[in-house]
């Protein structure tokens, strides 16, 4: 059942490439310069009306919606927000008929995520859910339903319904902007002939793993460890810090790169492990700057970049991880596939359960 791996979450890290495949399919027109989501309820005319949108979920899926919400914001130009679902309910959100609420859940059947679909109803919006189970209550109750191809995730982490999150928030992006005139035909198909060459991308990063896994197994003699970036990077910081905590119990923190000195900064001491992604290119510069700021500290800091830029990089880090290149836009998709291996060796390498981590479980129906 689990293929040949010694874990699900390493069978369904190596089934990424697939899920990227699956959750294209059908979903690109035969030139390859339209997405078509004939699966929406949401008419041309309500998409041209909506004035914002509100991404509500939990854990990873909330880490997704925070790359949707770079995306969104990038290529439709309309403000996105992102909502923890436990806290979205409870803050007397302001929603209209013209908010889209999108709700990101795996499952399908996370009780904070579901409430949250509810008070988005009961406030008159129209709510789409990216969910990877078609039969889930979320399914069921939302207004509209885009669904991930992932395949079933057993293991506790999610990892491949993480990334098929991007490639539906990528999808929904580019159906938003060809409605409002957003993006141009050739922009479009620039950025979906990018997203085709996403899974050997994935496959290109697979191939790194006995680097990583000795990475790992250096980082995993730490406490504390600090995942910091910029923009996208800092969302995948985020997801990449969350990985970690949840399989190997290091504690680590996802820092936006500027943000360090305003307090965390004196945490780093002398042989901090410090991952540091950088992979957009427009904030690369700022983001070497606090590359050193932790390097003056005594860091060691791992970096997270293309191939391009690495000679630059190793000149202000210890060692870096490549990703292929690929549009700035799409980065998340390859860059996390890093961390996922990382958080898997490191959680290996200390002898955890991997696949069940102590205090959770795979769907949390209770608030
Ligand atoms: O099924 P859901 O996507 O709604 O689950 C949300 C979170 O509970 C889930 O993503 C959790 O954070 C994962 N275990 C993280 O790997």
């Amino acid at each position: 059942e689990k293929g040949g791996y010694e874990h699900f979450m390493l069978k369904e890290i190596h089934e990424q490439p697939k899920a990227y495949r699956d959750t294209m399919r059908g979903r690109i027109n035969a030139e390859g310069n339209k997405v078509i989501l004939p699966e929406l309820n949401l008419t041309v005319e309500q998409i041209k009306n909506i004035r914002n949108v509100q991404i509500v979920a939990c854990g990873t899926a909330y880490n997704a919606g925070l790359v949707g919400r770079s995306l969104i914001e990038t290529l439709v130009r309309i403000p996105v927000e992102n909502d923890i679902a436990s806290e979205y309910r409870y803050r007397s959100p302001i929603v209209t008929p013209e908010t889209l609420v999108i709700v990101v859940s795996q499952s399908g059947e996370t009780a904070d995520t579901l409430a949250a679909l509810r008070e988005g109803q009961a406030n008159g919006a129209h709510v789409l859910a990216i969910t990877n189970v078609v039969g889930s209550s979320i399914a069921r109750e939302a207004n509209d339903v885009l669904v991930t191809l992932a395949g079933p995730e057993i293991a506790v982490a999610s990892t491949k319904a993480y990334t098929s999150q991007l490639i539906a928030f990528t999808l929904l992006g580019l159906y938003m902007a060809e409605v409002r005139g957003t993006q141009t035909e050739e922009q479009v198909s620039e950025i979906l002939t990018a997203m085709h060459a996403l899974p050997e991308q994935v496959e290109e990063i697979l191939a790194q793993k006995e680097a990583i896994k000795n990475y790992a197994e250096q980082i995993s003699k730490h406490k504390h460890l600090f995942f910091i970036g910029r923009g996208v990077d800092y969302a995948v910081a985020q997801e990449g810090s969350l990985k970690l905590k949840e399989i190997s119990y290091i504690h680590s923190e996802a820092y936006a790169a500027g943000e360090l000195k305003h307090g965390t900064l004196a945490l780093i001491e002398e042989g901090v492990p410090v991952i540091a992604l950088a992979t957009v290119e427009s904030v690369l510069e700022k983001t070497v700057s606090n590359i050193k700021e932790v390097k003056a500290r005594g860091a060691d800091v791992m970096a997270i970049t293309h191939e391009e830029h690495v000679t630059d990089l190793l000149r202000s880090v210890d060692q870096a991880f490549v990703i292929p290149k690929t549009l700035p836009l799409l980065t998340a998709t390859l860059s996390v596939v890093t961390l996922q291996l990382l958080a898997y060796y490191a959680s290996l390498a200390l002898g955890h359960d991997v696949d069940k981590p102590r205090n959770l479980a795979k769907s949390v129906t209770v608030e």
